[in-house]
């Protein structure tokens, strides 16, 4: 949480030129009334940092997001395919459905709590972009996060809102330690991270050693267990040792660092 305090509002992206129409499009989504729904917006200096960098990595053939609202606005005209994950807390979906700001045929809505929806949801593409926005009470985000990064293309995004929330300040750090991702920017309450080309956590896996927020725990145990094995083999007497094939010592010498 210290370092993403320390992060707050500090923009590490490149200035990327915003497309014109899509800046139009952002200045209209602004003049919607603050309470056009009543579940949280993410803001306009979130939807410009989206659009950039969308701009970058484009052209965005499929992305999704969980929650629905102003950002759905944008997805329907920066990506071709975009799945939203809501249900309709402040009307916030219904709102976006009716909205002229929508474009429709670029979305799909599945509707239904996430918790439900998103595991029962078979991917058919990768994702270029993907947006956690929707309910936040632990353990939710991280819920979504689960289903979602296995389909996040390499170079692809992952936005995460929300981050002044704690659980969701454990899971930025939890992913911010990832080697499969890179935060690239952090705007408002918003982080925005890039895939990198580490492998794949296998979401069937157990794999928590491997996992950077668990690294230092690890090695830590790792040095303390082969630190008493190499104490054994120093009171071990030699004759003993002798009957112990070179083989394993070998392996056990590479183990403990030698
Ligand atoms: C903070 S708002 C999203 C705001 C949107 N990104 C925007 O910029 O306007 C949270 C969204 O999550 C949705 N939501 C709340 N609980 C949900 C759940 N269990 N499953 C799916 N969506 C949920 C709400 O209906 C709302 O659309």
């Amino acid at each position: 949480m210290q370092k993403i305090n320390s992060q707050f509002g500090v923009p590490h992206g490149r200035e990327i030129p915003i497309n014109q129409n899509v800046l139009a499009l952002i200045d209209r989504i602004a003049e919607l009334p603050s309470n056009w729904h009543n579940a949280g917006s993410v803001p306009l200096k979130g939807l410009r940092a989206i659009a950039r960098h969308a701009e970058q990595i484009g052209p965005i053939t499929h992305s999704a997001e969980t929650g629905c609202g102003r950002t759905t606005l944008l997805f329907s005209h920066l990506s071709s395919n975009h799945l939203v994950f809501a249900l309709d807390a402040g009307a916030s979906l219904s709102q976006t459905r009716d909205s002229a700001l929508l474009n429709p045929q670029n979305v799909t809505f599945i509707e239904g709590p996430s918790q439900l929806t998103l595991p029962n949801y078979s991917f058919k593409h990768k994702v270029q972009i993907a947006l956690i926005d929707g309910p936040h009470g632990y353990p939710f985000p991280d819920l979504e996060y689960y289903y979602f990064y296995p389909q996040i293309e390499t170079d692809g995004l992952l936005l995460v809102d929300d981050l002044q929330i704690p659980s969701i300040g454990r899971m930025f750090d939890i992913i911010d330690a990832s080697d499969m991702f890179n935060l690239i920017e952090i705007v408002g309450n918003m982080a925005i991270f890039k895939r990198s080309d580490a492998p794949l956590i296998d979401p069937l896996s157990d794999s928590w050693w491997i996992q950077g927020y668990n690294r230092p725990h690890y090695e830590e145990i790792t040095r303390q267990k082969f630190s008493l094995l190499r104490g054994l083999a120093y009171i071990t007497p030699r004759p003993l040792k002798m009957m112990i094939p070179a083989s394993v010592k070998e392996t056990f010498w590479l183990w403990t660092g030698r």
